[in-house]
């Protein structure tokens, strides 16, 4: 390792470039170490973390309660491998199946996983409940939709560099416009061989889209209406990020099926969750679907953990709150490079107006270095996702440094 301060974080980029996959573009910056809103580089600069892990860290980096939990479990058990009961994955589903009001959860690792899950409950309900015919069950989808990597979930993605050489891919999943109601009663009135909705109640990596008041409340009774399952990718949108403990929850849908990841471990380890009543959940029955890692005793304890501290912390009346004094703050700037900002709760994004394909990476290169990590997506947006943990004050500080970082490229 190299001696000298500012050779620190070459050393390491290089070394992730040298033997690492390159499926990823990061920032320019080597981090260390994390509390609460703040993470640090390895030559000690201190940034504010607007990413939180693509809002895995709601509850902040290394949340005292969560590591407390985390760390007493890793000493005692952590993997028993679901051939054996174990004491703490019982715990685990009682308590997040009355926090939400579901009859059942079944575990697994990473968000994709989670809609893996989904789409196999999904298709195995429509088989042996609507009855629909072998092999003809079919999701519908959103346009510019993100579930994840897996070839499946790819295969109805709108983004061509998910797909490109990758195929080929799965069927049974038909793309519709996000926010369009009438194209999904349209296919629901056409197609008896639909099992469900696959939705995100916001699109988060297609740019943080909001959809309008009243699309999720009117898209649940429609799948009511033709028997469908509305199904709720809340990965992203989850655990308090947009100001409910689900983001459904701001129209009072009640989905059929909840995927849950990310902030389900406050960042300390993949745990993802699908919660759904036993009339969809018990059509999966011993020997058709699992994983060596799912519901393991560490997951289960530091899932609890990370849930109560949402709830005990008020983390999403928070979020709720703060997302507002945010976007009023980012409006009054009034600055030209902005051409929307969009957003709920802690959950926003502004698109950036410029004709320099490369000038919302530069705008977080330039923030980055006054110490606000935030990265662009899909090109021309910049998510700001803290943790729900922040303060007024330091989201103030925050917005001089954007302000700061606009001004000297408008
Ligand atoms: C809405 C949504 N679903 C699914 C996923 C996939 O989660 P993971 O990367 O843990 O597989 C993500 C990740 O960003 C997501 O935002």
């Amino acid at each position: 390792m190299p001696e000298t301060i500012d050779q620190k974080s070459a050393y390491f980029i290089d070394l992730e470039a040298q033997y690492g996959a390159h499926n990823y573009h990061p920032l320019p910056v080597v981090l260390t170490r994390g509390a609460g809103v703040y993470v640090w580089d390895v030559e000690g600069k201190k940034y504010y973390d607007f990413l939180s892990g693509y809002s895995s860290v709601n509850q902040g980096h290394c949340h005292p309660r969560i590591l407390e939990a985390f760390a007493h479990q890793a000493q005692r058990l952590t993997l028993t491998s679901r051939a054996f009961y174990n004491d703490q994955l019982g715990v685990f589903a009682s308590y997040i199946t009355r926090l939400f009001g579901y009859d059942k959860v079944l575990p697994m690792n990473t968000g994709v996983e989670a809609v893996e899950t989904a789409i196999k409950l999904c298709r195995k309900w429509a088989y042996e409940k609507k009855g629909v015919k072998e092999n003809k069950a079919t999701i519908i989808v959103c346009d510019h939709n993100f579930h994840g990597r897996t070839t499946t979930v790819i295969s109805f993605s709108s983004d061509p560099s998910a797909k490109n050489h990758f195929g080929p891919f799965s069927s049974g999943f038909i793309n519709i416009p996000y926010n369009d109601l009438q194209a999904l009663e349209n296919l629901l009135q056409r197609d008896a061989d639909i099992a469900g909705f696959l939705v995100e109640p916001i699109q988060g990596e297609a740019g943080v889209f909001v959809p309008d008041e009243g699309y999720l409340s009117k898209a649940k009774a429609l799948c009511e209406k033709y028997n469908v399952l509305f199904i709720a990718d809340e990965i992203q949108t989850g655990l308090g990020r947009t100001g409910k403990m689900l983001a459904c929850d701001h129209e009072n849908v009640r989905p059929d099926i909840v995927l849950l990841g990310k902030a389900l471990s406050g960042g300390m380890m993949p745990i993802s969750a699908v919660l759904a009543d036993d009339d969809i959940m018990l059509t999966i029955r011993p020997g058709e679907h699992g994983s060596t890692f799912g519901g393991n005793p560490l997951a289960s304890v530091t899932a609890v953990a990370a849930l109560q501290v949402l709830v005990d912390e008020n983390m999403a009346e928070q979020a709720e709150r703060l997302g507002q004094f945010f976007r009023d703050a980012l409006e009054k700037l009034q600055s030209p490079l902005i051409k929307t900002i969009r957003g709920k709760g802690l959950l926003n994004a502004i698109e950036i107006n410029s004709t320099d394909p490369n000038m919302a990476w530069n705008i977080c290169v330039a923030m980055s270095q006054k110490g606000l990590l935030a990265k662009p997506t899909h090109g021309d947006k910049i998510r700001f996702a803290p943790p729900l943990t922040i303060t007024e004050e330091q989201l103030s500080a925050c917005i001089v440094i954007i302000q700061q970082t606009l001004q000297t490229f408008e």
